[in-house]
């Protein structure tokens, strides 16, 4: 070009950089860039992948970022079945800058045997619980589900009095009270022949569940409304999203739900304590943990004494507790309702063991000593979470390099997820 006989004894730079420079026209800056971004994209990928099953190639920035948008369970299947190991870059983020959108892809790396399954799971020193980025927007970065190491185990010991079979016991009485009135809705409402199911377990999952945390500090208006709010929260955990919350997106929404959930726990707390320090006999989990508070603070309780929660921390575990059971064990009911509606001779067993139990006597109050008789009950839901897992996958991050096996190192953040266990 014209400008390469410019250069003077004076320019700052060599002839041969003045020279190239002078040459160079924007297309090709702007393609060779392309290029190197390309290139570095995909050996980035060959370098975490190595041996391991999975697409030759990425698709280039954007990894896998239409099956994130949609994941299909064939999708994950299909990895899952191509070895112990399998590889997959996600996309999972994209960030809106003024002048650009800049995507970021996660390589996952996928466990499909029961071994390398609880090897990940009992790695704590090197992995650490992953959740999908919107999750800490949503619950709360403060929320006990993110804590990891000492501070996640002295959180969860205080947990553990709500779970005793003592404590189970009295949970029993609110939950046949719900379980009650669903049935006689379930029979008005399918008079007229069969409807879809899903939604109504897992409506009948959310008050279970508010009735076992808050008894009766919560209202049956409350417990509509927590369910509509916390279904705003489940759709915007999705794997894909934008850092930023922009008003009215479904993250906003989420965030706002959270809220509104959180306040109605809170209040119920306010409640409990008022009444657990009265000495009154508990008659939910927020009760028997209050109790269990007032216990250690005095010295008087029965295990291990435990330190104080304040509502704020009570709402925040009542909110990550009902994620679990309006979507697990929402999704378990409906496949254990579907084989017995396919297995009418197992139904038939069920419904002998639960007469049996009750001595014959169907309107009887079930209590724990009825529930440690039902084998038969017990064994078919083992079996229904067994054939269809309701948590497929349990996302893992590795904090530091991690041998999952003798041949594959996962790199620092990179994602082991073990993925179901296989039968
Ligand atoms: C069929 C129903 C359920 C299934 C399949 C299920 C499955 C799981 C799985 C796979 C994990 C992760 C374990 C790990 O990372 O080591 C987990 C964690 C957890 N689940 Fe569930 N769950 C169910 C119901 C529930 C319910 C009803 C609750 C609460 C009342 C609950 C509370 C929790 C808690 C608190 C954790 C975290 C434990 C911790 O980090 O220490 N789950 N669950």
């Amino acid at each position: 070009m014209a400008n390469a006989t410019q250069y003077t004894a004076s320019s700052p730079w060599h002839p041969f950089l003045w020279r190239f420079t002078a040459d160079l026209n924007p297309w090709t800056v702007i393609l060779t860039i392309l290029l190197v971004v390309l290139v570095w994209d995909q050996v980035r990928y060959q370098i975490k992948k190595q041996n391991l099953p999975g697409p030759r190639l990425t698709f280039p920035l954007i990894g896998a970022f239409f099956d994130s948008l949609n994941p299909t369970f064939n999708g994950y299947l299909s990895k899952w079945e191509s070895g112990p190991l399998s590889c997959v870059s996600v996309f999972h983020k994209y960030h809106l800058h003024p002048l650009r959108v800049i995507t970021r892809c996660r390589f996952v790396v996928l466990a499909s045997t029961n071994e390398l399954s609880r090897k990940i799971l009992n790695s704590p020193h090197f992995v650490e619980p992953c959740v999908v980025d919107a999750g800490r927007k949503i619950l709360k970065p403060t929320n006990w589900v993110f804590l990891d190491g000492k501070a996640h185990v002295d959180y969860r010991k205080g947990l553990n009095g709500l779970f005793t079979r003592k404590a189970l016991g009295i949970y029993l009485h609110q939950q046949e009270q719900v379980y009650d009135k669903a049935f006689k809705k379930w029979l008005e409402i399918s008079k007229d022949g069969a409807l879809p199911f899903a939604t109504h377990f897992r409506d009948v999952n959310v008050a279970t569940s508010l009735r076992t945390f808050c008894g009766s500090y919560i209202t049956d208006e409350a417990i509509d409304r927590i369910s509509e709010n916390y279904w705003k929260i489940t759709v915007a955990l999705e794997l894909v999203n934008i850092p930023i919350v922009l008003p009215y997106s479904k993250v906003w929404y989420a965030i706002q739900a959270r809220k509104e959930v959180c306040k109605r726990f809170e209040q119920a707390a306010q409640l409990s304590r008022s009444k657990m320090g009265k000495g009154e006999e508990p008659s939910c989990m927020m009760d028997r943990w209050i109790k269990d508070m007032i216990a250690s603070q005095k010295g008087t309780q029965e295990g291990p004494s435990i330190r104080d929660f304040s509502d704020e921390e009570i709402a925040g575990t009542f909110l990550s507790f009902l994620f679990a059971s309006q979507d697990a064990t929402s999704s378990a009911m409906t496949w254990m309702f579907q084989y017995l509606a396919d297995r009418p001779d197992v139904f038939e067993k069920i419904r002998q063991e639960q007469i049996a139990v009750r001595d014959g006597d169907l309107s009887k109050p079930v209590d724990m000593d009825m529930v440690e008789k039902m084998n038969y009950t017990r064994w078919m839901v083992k079996e229904v979470l067994r054939l269809r897992p309701p948590v497929l996958m349990v996302p893992y991050k590795a904090k530091k390099a991690f041998p999952v096996t003798s041949d594959y190192i996962v790199s620092k953040g990179i994602c082991p997820s073990s993925f179901g266990p296989k039968f």
